[in-house]
């Protein structure tokens, strides 16, 4: 076997990003657009010790379970990874991937994962979008990067995101293009506008549009405004931010508000919530209610619990329940976040949530020793999970529950094997689809202290 080798080969499994493993005389291969049991001729692009690469070049067989919609299968270049998979096919395969990392990693021999939760209507759901803008045959385009790559791939319907989005998008493309305002040029580092993000509100319905720009003034933006906000009346939070550096990141440190308001209204689980350019909130609003039901249902809370929620962003898992425990403390490391939690408990009239800055394993030793004694413990860390003191703290807590939201199940089985050692025991977890059409998996699990 060698480099530009084609074999015919069987795809046997899916790996966790979504691409097709195919086993052959001892390697293992990742092929993109190949789905299980699927018979192909591959070339052989990258040959290793370890990992190997291949490429279709001819289907033999295809699987019964390839996505019909060709222009949302085409997506899986960019924007949607698992889009060449039909649905139901998909959510089997998020529950699969926690029961690997659980069993794999947490080595749990029975780990009951329940059915995905999925969506009845699995498109048009982001509430959030951020896209490049380029110069792609020498016209100014926005649209998604092709996978490991900065090639722009221009594109009107991105079918994930709420289409207004998709609109506002592209309106204010049609008008940069008019105004003549300069796309960024990576390479060379110059150009104005660098991205465009938007956000949705799913319940009110507010947009806000975000232009990043690699300098503070932008030529005419004026007629920019006026144009959006005649086009679009519920376009109630024009933002500019600033980003100078030649990085990946997309936003850069100075916000500027050139319309309305900083942020824009919207509604979770029946609370208010004010949520800024910078702020997490989920992308997938209807399914976060789903994630946070499923995590107060696990909590089984009373009224006289009290409450750790960390890593709590603006607040929208403790204030969802506040109202029904005797007190949530929460714990976030961004600065914005925990004012925005704070105010969000204040405009909700909840007096019993209180928010500290910090990060939360820190936050969580000084708590340990001021003597908070906690019922239950939320977490809901980022892609790297929790640290190994962090998961001390809490146990020394004495915390009978642990309801951990993870969106990585490997990061979440590690963590939840180290708690097993402290004497928790997994009860069950629960996956849910808050990234239909991406190979993203989100999920919720009970561990009970035994
Ligand atoms: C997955 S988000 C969850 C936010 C919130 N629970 C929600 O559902 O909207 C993770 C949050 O952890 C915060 N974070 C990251 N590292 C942290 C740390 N070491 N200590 C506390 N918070 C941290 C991030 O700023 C982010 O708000």
């Amino acid at each position: 076997m060698q480099k530009n080798d084609i074999i015919r080969v069987q795809v046997t499994d899916l790996s966790h990003d979504g691409l097709g493993v195919v086993r052959h005389e001892g390697k293992v291969f990742f092929v993109d657009n190949a789905l299980p049991n699927e018979e192909i001729d591959m070339r052989i692009l990258k040959l290793a010790k370890n990992i190997s690469y291949g490429k279709v070049e001819r289907w033999i067989s295809q699987s019964p379970y390839r996505q019909e919609d060709v222009a949302l299968a085409y997506l899986r270049t960019g924007i949607a990874d698992l889009g060449h998979l039909a649905y139901d096919q998909q959510l089997l395969f998020k529950a699969e991937q926690v029961r690997k990392s659980l069993s794999k990693i947490a080595g749990l021999k029975e780990s009951l994962v329940l059915d995905t939760l999925g969506m009845e209507q699995p498109l048009a759901y982001r509430n959030k979008a951020q896209v490049p803008v380029r110069r792609v045959n020498g016209q100014l385009e926005t649209g998604f990067f092709r996978k490991q790559s900065h090639d722009l791939i221009p594109l009107s319907d991105y079918y994930i995101q709420h289409p207004e989005i998709d609109q506002l998008i592209n309106t204010t493309r049609d008008l940069l293009r008019r105004l003549d305002l300069k796309p960024y040029d990576e390479e060379a580092h110059t150009g104005l506008i660098r991205h465009i993000l938007v956000r949705r509100g799913h319940y009110s319905g507010q947009l806000m549009l975000v232009l990043v720009t690699t300098r503070p003034k932008i030529f005419r933006i004026e007629q920019l405004i006026e144009h959006l906000t005649k086009s679009f009346p519920n376009l109630v939070s024009i933002i500019q931010n600033i980003n100078d550096q030649k990085t990946n990141v997309i936003l850069g440190k100075a916000f500027r508000t050139l319309y309305g308001s900083p942020t824009i209204s919207d509604q979770l689980l029946g609370n208010h919530y004010e949520i800024s350019a910078q702020s997490f909130y989920q992308v997938n609003t209807p399914m976060a209610e789903k994630l946070y039901q499923t995590a107060i249902e696990f909590a089984d809370l009373t009224p006289s619990d009290v409450v750790i929620d960390a890593y709590s962003g603006i607040g929208t898992i403790g204030l969802s329940f506040a109202k029904h425990v005797k007190a949530v403390y929460g714990v976030e490391v961004v600065k914005q976040a925990v004012e925005d939690a704070k105010a969000n408990a204040k405009r909700n009239g909840i007096s019993n949530a209180h928010y500290q800055i910090g990060p939360a394993e820190k936050v969580m030793s000084q708590w340990l020793k001021d003597g908070l004694v906690a019922d239950v413990i939320i977490v809901d860390p980022p892609r790297k999970g929790l640290t190994e003191s962090f998961i001390e703290t809490s146990s020394q807590m004495g915390a009978k529950k642990i309801v951990y939201i993870s969106c990585n199940p490997a990061t979440m089985a590690r963590d939840i094997k180290y708690y097993h050692q402290l004497g928790y025991q997994l009860i069950k977890s629960q996956p849910v689809d808050l990234f239909p059409q991406t190979h993203h998996v989100e999920c919720v699990a009970l561990l009970v202290k035994v």
